[in-house]
């Protein structure tokens, strides 16, 4: 079955939301409100609608991921660069490509928008197979307690971290 990856538009929030709820539902760390945080997001000010992509199936939103811009802050310098997540995908297709072919899908674009470096804090075994590595390794750390192995860097341009150490600013729509 194909599966088409394309920005998000504003008719599939409804169904991209409810796909969010069933997604985490049975997540052992859940607010219950990621498809909240999702629309905060999408209403931020610096937003980017290209940033909010989904991958369907049968014309069914069946993954859904969001970029959204933040800030690497030392001293004085603040680096912007782009966050990943939320990322879900429905439950009956997960384990199936379809979070990992999403994530590349969004940072093609990310990277085609002149971006060049991403961060992300999630699971621990998943991210290293889409070859992020741990933040910390260039010095970027996060603004609350988080175990290292759950927080990542990639560099969408070689090099381009190399003066980035620092810590994550976050939107209040994120970790507000
Ligand atoms: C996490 C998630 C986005 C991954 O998407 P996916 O399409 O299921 O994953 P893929 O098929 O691309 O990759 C599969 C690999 O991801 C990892 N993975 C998937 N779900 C995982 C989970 N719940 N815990 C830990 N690792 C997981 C595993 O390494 C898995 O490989 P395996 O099946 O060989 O063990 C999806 O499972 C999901 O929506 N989960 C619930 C919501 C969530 O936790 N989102 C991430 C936090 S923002």
């Amino acid at each position: 079955m194909n599966i088409i990856f394309r920005q998000e538009h504003p008719d599939d929030y409804e169904q991209t939301e409810h796909m969010i709820k069933a997604a985490f539902k049975n997540t052992p760390v859940r607010s219950g409100s990621e498809h909240k945080m999702v629309r905060k997001l999408r209403n931020e000010s610096t937003f980017n609608p290209k940033y909010s992509r989904v991958a369907l199936k049968n014309n069914e939103v069946i993954g859904h991921v969001i970029v959204s811009k933040v800030h690497i802050i030392n001293g004085p310098k603040k680096t912007p660069i782009l966050n990943v997540g939320l990322v879900s995908v429905s439950p009956h297709e997960q384990r199936q490509g379809v979070g990992k072919r999403l994530i590349n899908h969004v940072l093609s674009i990310a990277r085609n928008e002149g971006n060049e470096a991403v961060i992300v804090l999630g699971h621990p075994s998943y991210y290293p197979q889409l070859g992020f590595k741990r933040a910390s390794n260039w010095g970027i750390t996060l603004p609350f307690e988080a175990p290292d192995e759950a927080f990542f860097a990639l560099e969408l341009v070689p090099s381009s971290l190399k003066e980035t150490e620092g810590i994550v600013e976050y939107s209040p729509a994120l970790f507000g």
